[in-house]
């Protein structure tokens, strides 16, 4: 990834972007990079999807910096965020005296975005009265400030991002299907983190580096039990979720070492899941929490899967089924990373 840092003009004297790099290494996020180095210094409209928090706003960030337009604007607009009545003026600008309230002129996103690039976040929630009209300046590259009769010709180069389904929208007939089909030129859709689970360790190790910093805090030691935690929980918040609970263990964590924040939601339903499991195979709850049981039945003896006291004979299983099922899962020894030690890790068996 530090080649990709490059890529993006990361200096050294910004500081805050760097921390702010795209961290994994995971086959699913290199095929994004890889997508996001082919189309970045095209002029081509990008549609970036994925659930919330994936990293749709900084994969539009690269996008810019790896692009011919980088140290030009990038400008940003959440369409779902802006009021309905004033979102036309924020996209197009408006003249004084267009409507009851607009006592000055006002540059709209497009104009200010001329030569750089527009960011339109949640493009669906765009209404369906203002879609033609970004229809129109998508294809025609001009438009009209509100109350003015005046063209404007722009050169903005859009990427946009939504975690709502627009075949879906465009089905229901809540989303134009032609602006659908001019924003789908160059879809990336970015993976949900637990389809890459493989980069979690990594990115915690990012995230405690970067909360160190901004804290003046000191922590260097994940222990097993949290980075375990960490791998397996299912993440709906994505990324962004993952963020929030390395700084909720940062500030809980003493002596260097940081806790598992997880660790009060992990109770009694899972544990009853497993004992109704081990009687029951197929009415196994969910692979989350199988994989939960298991990690926690590892952690607690150190990794040590056979042998009378291994996980596999606390679990009632054969050595060997649960080894197929650690396989299946995809159950492995977290890896420590660069600078932080995962403590607690016994070196026998996994
Ligand atoms: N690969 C990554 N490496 C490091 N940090 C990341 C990565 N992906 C996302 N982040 C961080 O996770 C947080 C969420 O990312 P971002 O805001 O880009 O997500 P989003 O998809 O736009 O979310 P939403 O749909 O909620 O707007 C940000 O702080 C971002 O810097
Ligand atoms: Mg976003």
């Amino acid at each position: 990834m530090e080649d990709y840092a490059t890529v993006m003009n990361l200096g050294p004297d910004q500081a805050e972007r760097t921390f702010e790099r795209i961290i994994g290494n995971s086959a699913a996020l290199e095929s994004v990079l890889e997508q996001v180095e082919q189309v970045a210094p095209t002029d081509s409209t990008v549609l970036i999807e994925g659930e919330t928090g994936t990293g749709k706003e900084l994969i539009a960030h690269a996008i810019h910096n790896a692009s011919q337009r980088y140290g030009r604007a990038f400008i940003k607009l959440n369409c779902a965020a802006i009021p309905l009545d004033l979102l036309e003026s924020e996209l197009f600008g408006h003249e004084k005296g267009a409507f009851t309230g607009a006592i000055a002129q006002k540059i709209g996103r497009f104009e200010m975005a001329d030569k750089g690039t527009l960011f339109l976040d949640e493009v669906g929630d765009i209404p369906p009265a203002l879609q033609p009209k970004l229809l129109r300046v998508l294809q025609e590259q001009e438009f009209e400030r509100l109350g003015s009769g005046r063209t404007h010709k722009v050169d903005v180069r859009l990427v946009a991002a939504t975690n709502r389904n627009l075949v879906k929208m465009v089905a229901r007939g809540q989303f134009r299907s032609d602006l659908y089909y001019r924003l789908d030129v160059f879809p990336i859709l970015l993976p949900a983190l637990r389809e890459r689970r493989e980069d979690i360790p990594a990115l915690v190790t990012h995230f405690v580096k970067m909360f160190n910093r901004r804290m003046g805090k000191q922590v260097d030691s994940i222990p097993t039990e949290t980075m375990c935690a960490f791998q397996w929980h299912s993440w709906p918040g994505n990324i962004r979720e993952l963020q929030n609970l390395v700084e909720r263990a940062m500030i809980l964590s003493r002596d260097g070492i940081l806790p598992n924040p997880l660790h009060k939601r992990r109770t009694a339903p899972i544990i009853v899941s497993l004992q109704q499991s081990q009687a029951l195979p197929s009415s196994m709850t969910s692979e989350e929490s199988d994989r939960a049981l298991i990690m926690e039945t590892l952690e607690q003896g150190g990794w040590v899967v056979g042998g009378p006291r291994g996980a596999a004979a606390k679990l009632g299983l054969k050595r060997t089924t649960l080894l197929a099922k650690m396989r299946r899962l995809g159950i492995s020894r977290p890896i420590p990373q660069d600078g932080i030690d995962v403590i607690g890790i016994a070196r026998e068996d996994v």
